[in-house]
């Protein structure tokens, strides 16, 4: 009778563990808003296509967004022209992902690399990351450069996320956490020498991405 019913701890242990990884994944995945992000064509963002990061509302100062230089020995940063009409530098944004099947979509929150693709100083790899404290006001600059590998590549991991007031906005998380949350901060516009920088203060910009066709390209 025992015998018949007697189930070995390996048989448990193979049968129970990936039932509570589903479970925890299944978890960890609801609590995320899912879905595409979508271009102001209403068409699905793909990575490594190029497009323009232009304000959602475009009746808001400031136009796309460039690569611009606050201070000859900081790195060049990223801020909105000052023209209105201006569509800026084009950038590729690109999954950042374990994923073998390399994803083709780029998703809401889920991690993207941004880098300028047409800049007439865009010399090298123009990578986004969150750069050191900077200037008077000791703000957290979006700049644009090489990777750190030093920094485990944390500092250029950002998310796409649904604005509440239309569009979307950036979101930096540093924490590399596969199921855990993240702890995100919005990137915003802040104003310093007359130039509209986006880093990690002022309101969160609200965007939209135009794709970029052969005659826009420099
Ligand atoms: C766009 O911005 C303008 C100027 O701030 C504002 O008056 C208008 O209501 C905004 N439009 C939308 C749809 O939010
Ligand atoms: C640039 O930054 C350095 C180091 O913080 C500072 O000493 C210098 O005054 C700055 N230059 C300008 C033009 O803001
Ligand atoms: C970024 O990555 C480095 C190297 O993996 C790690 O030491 C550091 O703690 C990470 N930073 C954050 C904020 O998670």
């Amino acid at each position: 009778m025992l015998a018949s019913t007697y189930i070995p701890m390996q048989v448990h242990l193979l049968v129970f563990l990936p039932a509570i990884f589903l479970i925890l994944l299944h978890y960890y995945k609801a609590g995320k808003p899912s879905g595409p992000v979508y271009d102001t064509e209403g068409n699905e963002l793909n990575s490594g296509e190029e497009y323009y990061i232009l304000p959602s509302n475009r009746s808001r100062p400031g136009g796309g967004l460039i690569l611009s230089q606050h201070n000859t020995s900081w790195p060049l940063s990223v801020a909105q022209d000052i023209f209105q009409l201006n569509d800026g530098n084009a950038v590729t944004i690109v999954p950042v992902t374990d994923n073998l099947l390399a994803e083709k979509v780029v998703g809401l929150s889920s991690d993207v690399q941004i880098k300028f693709v047409s800049c007439a100083v865009c010399l090298e790899a123009m990578v986004w990351r969150i750069g050191d404290r900077e200037g008077a006001n000791s703000r957290r600059f979006v700049v644009a450069g090489d990777i750190r590998a030093d920094a485990g590549n944390n500092d250029s991991r950002f998310r796409i996320e649904k604005n509440e007031n239309g569009g979307y906005r950036f979101v930096y998380c540093p924490k590399v956490c596969k199921l855990c949350r993240s702890e995100c901060e919005n990137v915003g516009v802040f104003i310093e020498d007359r130039k509209r920088w986006l880093g990690l203060d002022g309101l969160p910009l609200a965007v939209a991405f135009k794709k970029s066709t052969l005659s826009y390209n420099v």
